[in-house]
C-alpha cells in the first residue's frame, strides 16, 4: 500500500532522513521507533506532503507520487495526527473536523455534526461535536484528531506518539481501535517511544537511528530489551533506585485550594497538599481533571478562587510567577511548544527564559551574550540535546529535544521546589532514564518535587507519595508500594477510590 524508498531530507546543518526506507501493507500496523531526533516526525511529514524529500520516492499502491501538499496527501488517503496538536482552539469540534475539506460539506454543519456523533459512538470516542476545542482536555482533543482522520476516510493513518497523553486503559482502547481500523484494510503507522505498545499492537517495527532506518522486524520475533538496544545502541532499562530519604521541613502546603475552570464550573474543588524537603509528591491523573489548573494556581499563572498556598511558611497564594521563582519555585509546563518555550528564539535564549536578569552585565543594561552562550552550552551537553548549534530555534527542535531544553533549564536553576508536568512525555527511553535520575538527584539534594504525570510507571518509580486526581478532587493517597497499575488506572478513570480516603465518584468519565 505504501513504500518510502531511500528518502533523504536535509535541513541546514542536519540530515534528518538519510536514505530511509519503509514498506507498509494494507491491514498492517507498523510501528516506528527511534531516539529523540532520529528523524521519525520528519519522515512522517514527508509522507504527509508537509516536507518534500531531497531524494527518494513515495509510492502509494505501487505508484510514485509527488506529494507537494497536505491536501494531496489527503486525496491519496493519507491522514496524519501530529505529535503536537493541530486543532484550531477557538473553533468547535465540527468546525475543526470539516476545516479544509472540499465541497459543500462545510456548509452543512448539522449533517457533519451528525456524522461526527455517529463516528464517535461507533469508535467509542465520546466526543461532543459542538464543544469548543479550547474547552476540551488535551486527552479529548487527541480523540478529535483521530475522528478527523476517520471523517476523511483515510486509508493510511499516521499517528505520531498518539498515546503520550492517555491512561493505560485509554491507550489500550486506542490501540484496539487501531487494530480494528487495520482489520478493515487500512494501513496504520504509529510512531511511539513505548515498547510495550509496539509489542502489543505492531505487526512490524522499523527502527530509526540518525535519520536511517536501521532495521525492520517482527516484534513477535524480538523483545523489549532488544528493541531498546537497537534503538539506543546500548542496553537500557528503565529501573531506578529511589534511595530512602527521611523527608525534612515542609516546603509547600496547599490548603483548600479552589480554581475556577474555563466554563464557569470549578476545575479544582478544594484540595490539600504538602511537599516536604527530599520528597517527590506525585499527582496521577488523566489530563483534564484539574491538575493543570492546580499547578497553574500554585505557580501563580492562574488565580485561585479560594484556599491558600504557603511556601516555607509564607503565604504566597497570590504571588506572581516571578516572585515564586525568586523563592525557588519553578515550573515545567505540559505544553512545551506554546507555554514552555518561544519557538522563534534560539536554544540559548530559551535556556535563560524566566531569569533574564541573571544574564546581564553593565548594571543590567546589556545582555551578557558570553554567559548566555556558556549556560546554553552546558545545558545542551548535560541534557544531551541533539542540535546543530545552540542558536538553533527552539521551534525546529524535535519534540523530545525541546522537552530536554525546558527540563534542563528549570533543573539548572537549582530550585527549592520543582513543579513538573508530564516531564518525560515524548522522550525516548534513554532520555527518560536520564531525566528520572535528574529528578531523583533534585530530591536527593533535599529539594521538593511536585510531579504531575499521566505515566503510571513514572509516578510509581519516582513518587514517595501518590495523589490521584479526578474531577478536581484527590481520590486518596497511595504509596508506590500499594499503587499497582490496575488500581491507579481505575482510580484515574474515577472508577475506584481507596476505601475510606475519598468520595466515590458518581459515574466514570468517558
Ligand atoms: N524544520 C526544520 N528545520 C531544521 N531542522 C529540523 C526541522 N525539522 C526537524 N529538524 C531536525 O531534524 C532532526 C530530526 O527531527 P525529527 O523531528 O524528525 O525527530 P524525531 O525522531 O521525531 O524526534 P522526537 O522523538 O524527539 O520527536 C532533528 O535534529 C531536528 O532538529
Ligand atoms: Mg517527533
Amino acid at each position: 500500500m505504501l513504500e518510502l524508498r531511500n528518502i533523504t531530507k536535509r535541513f541546514p546543518g542536519v540530515i534528518a532522513n538519510d536514505r530511509a526506507c519503509l514498506t507498509v501493507g494494507a491491514g498492517e500496523v507498523h510501528a516506528i521507533l527511534g531516539e529523540n531526533g532520529a528523524g521519525k516526525s520528519t519522515l512522517m511529514r514527508i509522507l504527509y506532503g508537509a516536507y518534500q524529500p531531497d531524494e527518494g520516492a513515495v509510492l502509494i499502491d505501487g505508484e510514485a507520487r509527488q506529494l507537494t501538499s497536505q491536501r494531496q496527501a489527503i486525496a491519496c488517503g493519507i491522514g496524519m495526527i501530529h505529535q503536537e496538536f493541530m486543532l484550531v482552539q477557538p473553533m468547535t469540534v465540527v468546525e475543526n473536523v470539516i476545516l479544509g475539506l472540499d465541497g459543500d460539506i462545510g456548509l452543512r454543519l448539522d449533517e457533519a455534526a451528525q456524522r461526527i456523533s455517529a463516528l464517535s459512538d461507533h469508535h467509542g470516542l465520546g466526543i461532543d461535536p459542538h464543544a469548543r476545542v479550547a474547552d476540551l482536555p488535551v486527552g479529548v482533543q487527541q480523540r478529535v484528531e483521530i475522528l478527523k482522520l476517520l471523517f476523511r476516510d483515510a486509508r493510511i493513518l499516521v499517528l505520531d506518539e498518539p498515546t503520550a497523553i492517555l491512561t493505560p486503559q485509554e491507550a489500550a482502547s486506542l490501540l484496539d481501535t487501531l487494530r480494528k481500523l487495520a482489520l478493515q484494510g487500512r494501513a496504520i503507522i504509529i510512531v511511539t517511544h513505548k515498547l510495550n505498545e509496539v509489542m502489543a499492537v505492531a505487526d512490524r517495527v522499523t527502527i530509526m537511528r540518525d535519520g536511517q532506518t536501521v532495521r525492520s522486524i517482527d516484534p513477535a520475533q524480538s523483545n523489549e530489551g532488544e528493541l531498546a538496544r537497537l534503538m539506543v545502541g546500548r542496553p537500557v532499562g528503565r529501573t531506578v533506585v529511589r534511595p530512602k530519604i527521611q523527608p525534612g521541613a515542609r516546603i509547600l502546603s496547599v490548603n483548600g485550594l479552589r480554581v475556577l475552570g474555563a466554563t464557569g464550573g470549578e476545575a479544582v474543588c478544594g484540595v490539600d497538599l504538602t511537599v516536604r524537603e527530599g520528597e517527590i509528591v506525585g499527582i496521577a491523573g488523566v489530563e483534564g481533571n484539574g491538575q493543570s489548573q492546580l499547578v497553574e494556581a500554585i505557580t501563580g499563572l492562574r488565580r485561585s478562587s479560594g484556599g491558600s498556598v504557603m511556601m516555607d511558611g509564607r503565604n504566597v497564594t497570590h504571588a506572581t510567577p516571578l516572585e515564586h521563582a525568586r523563592r525557588g519555585l519553578v515550573y515545567v509546563p505540559a505544553d512545551r511548544r506554546y507555554v514552555g518555550s518561544i519557538a522563534a528564539l534560539g536554544i540559548d535564549d530559551n535556556a535563560m527564559l524566566g531569569r533574564q536578569e541573571d544574564f546581564t552585565r553593565g548594571w543590567g543594561l546589556f545582555r551578557d551574550r558570553r554567559r548566555i552562550r556558556r549556560h546554553a552550552q552546558e545545558l545542551v551537553e548535560r541534557f544531551d540535546v541533539k542540535t546543530p548549534h545552540i542558536r538553533f530555534p527552539a521551534g525546529k527542535l524535535s519534540g523530545g529535544n525541546l522537552q530536554k531544553v525546558i527540563m534542563g533549564r528549570e533543573i539548572l536553576r537549582d530550585p527549592r521546589l520543582l513543579v513538573v508536568e508530564q516531564p518525560t512525555r515524548g522522550l525516548d527511553i534513554g532520555a527518560i532514564e536520564y531525566m528520572w535520575s535528574q529528578l531523583l538527584a533534585v530530591r536527593g539534594q533535599g529539594k521538593g518535587v511536585l510531579l504531575v504525570s499521566a505515566e503510571l510507571n513514572e509516578i510509581r518509580s519516582l513518587a514517595d507519595r501518590i495523589l490521584v486526581i479526578h474531577r478536581g478532587r484527590f481520590l486518596g493517597e497511595l504509596t508506590p508500594e500499594d499503587a499497582d497499575d490496575e488500581l491507579l488506572g481505575l482510580m484515574m478513570a474515577g472508577m475506584a477510590a481507596k476505601p475510606g480516603t475519598g468520595p466515590m465518584p458518581d459515574r466514570p468519565r468517558n
